[in-house]
């Protein structure tokens, strides 16, 4: 029998998920019909906000917030240095400019000393990033978001189920954003989902992602009319009824699964405890973490060249491990379009070098779990240690 490698993130289908989406199929429905608004209600119940907006990724949802606050070309966007590119080029799909923050070393979340230092007469707002799954500081960026009369917007795409100091991820920012690509905590095959507190934001937000047309058919239908307006530039960001019903099926599923993502982190602690020269990122006081990523710390000479070969030694091993991420503002891009350089956030690069992402996703058994901590012991213990 051939082995299957263990990869870092996968999805978890089963037969409700797959009888929802027949159900719409079956429907006159397949976009634009109920299922939007029941998907974007059940999980504003799941993480306390008031206004949903489905949309067709992650990256749609960081555009269609970013455009809702009216960034436009000439604003500043802070945004960590340690995140997926996604989250800094929404902030150009806008024409405004990311300004890179550096993160702390212990969480890789971003520092909000560093956010404050990079405000300037410019800057309209604070891109946050719950790294991993941790949430970011979110009382002191709110108080140097009021301080200097920012939004503050949470990239919480690796955040669904997470909680900060008793609230749910999703009800502290000005607009949080999710992301349901199947690496992460459920899934609609790609799609995404603003939500807002703030009704007037939630209309713009709606708009936006339907050409920026003021009305949708359903209010035409309902005022007996075919006339609509665009006020502003949209887009075609909508999200299909078919993404909602899967999406509505797995929301079913939510805490069971960021539990057993937290039992998984808890097995890979204990198992890494003793092993020297590694270390599990710091998790705050008061914080849920969700687990998207379970990222470990090589604490060695020469991380990089150690993180290399043992990426390399994982996956001859059947284990295919990730790192996450390259930072932005070493990007080519980047450099090319804003001139942001090596030494721009230094804690940033060193612990890029330091990191590697594990595989943590529900489905992961106990055997395979025990499996990844016997090679990655092996490896720094025996193979890389002789070198
Ligand atoms: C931090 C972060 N922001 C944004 C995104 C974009 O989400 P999507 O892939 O749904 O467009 C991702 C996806 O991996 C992400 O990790």
């Amino acid at each position: 029998m051939i082995q299957k490698d263990i990869p870092y993130g996968q999805q978890q289908i089963d037969e409700q998920d797959i009888a929802a989406v027949v159900e719409v199929l079956r429907s006159p429905w397949l976009t634009t019909g109920p299922k939007v608004a029941e998907f974007e209600n059940k999980l504003c119940h799941y993480v306390a906000a008031d206004h949903g907006v489905a949309v067709n990724s992650g990256t749609a949802a960081l555009h269609t917030s970013l455009a809702a606050i009216g960034i436009k070309p000439g604003d500043e966007v802070i945004v960590p240095a340690i995140t997926f590119v996604a989250t800094a080029n929404a902030v150009i799909y806008c024409g405004g400019k990311p300004v890179f923050s550096d993160v702390l070393p212990d969480t890789l979340l971003i520092n909000p000393e560093q956010v404050r230092k990079k405000i300037s007469s410019k800057t309209k707002a604070i891109l946050a990033v719950d790294y991993a799954g941790q949430p970011c500081d979110y009382y002191k960026l709110q108080e140097i978001s009021e301080e200097f009369g920012l939004h503050l917007i949470a990239d919480s795409c690796h955040a669904l189920g997470a909680g900060y100091d008793g609230k749910p991820v999703g009800s502290i920012a000005d607009i949080t954003v999710f992301s349901f690509h199947p690496v992460k905590h459920i899934t609609t095959g790609e799609g995404g989902m603003a939500v807002t507190n703030n009704p007037v934001i939630a209309e713009r937000m709606r708009a936006f992602r339907n050409h920026g047309m003021v009305t949708d058919h359903h209010a035409r239908r309902k005022n007996g009319t075919w006339h609509y307006e665009i006020h502003e530039l949209g887009f075609n960001y909508r999200m299909s009824d078919i993404q909602c019903a899967l999406g509505i099926s797995q929301l079913n599923k939510a805490t069971q699964w960021v539990r057993r993502r937290q039992e998984i982190a808890a097995v890979y602690d204990a198992g890494f405890s003793a092993l020297p020269g590694v270390s599990p990122l710091t998790v705050g006081p008061n914080m849920e973490h969700a687990y998207h990523l379970y990222v470990l710390t090589i604490n060695k000479e020469k991380p990089a060249a150690k993180r290399a070969d043992l990426f390399q030694g994982l996956a001859k091993r059947g284990i295919r491990a990730a790192v996450h991420y390259f930072p932005v503002h070493l990007q080519p891009l980047y450099q090319r379009k804003f001139q942001t350089n090596r030494g721009d956030c230094p804690v940033a690069e060193q612990m890029y070098e330091k990191i590697i992402s594990l595989p943590i996703f529900p489905a992961l058994t106990s055997a395979e779990i025990e499996k990844v901590i016997e090679a990655v012991s092996d490896l720094m213990v025996n193979e890389l240690a002789q070198e």
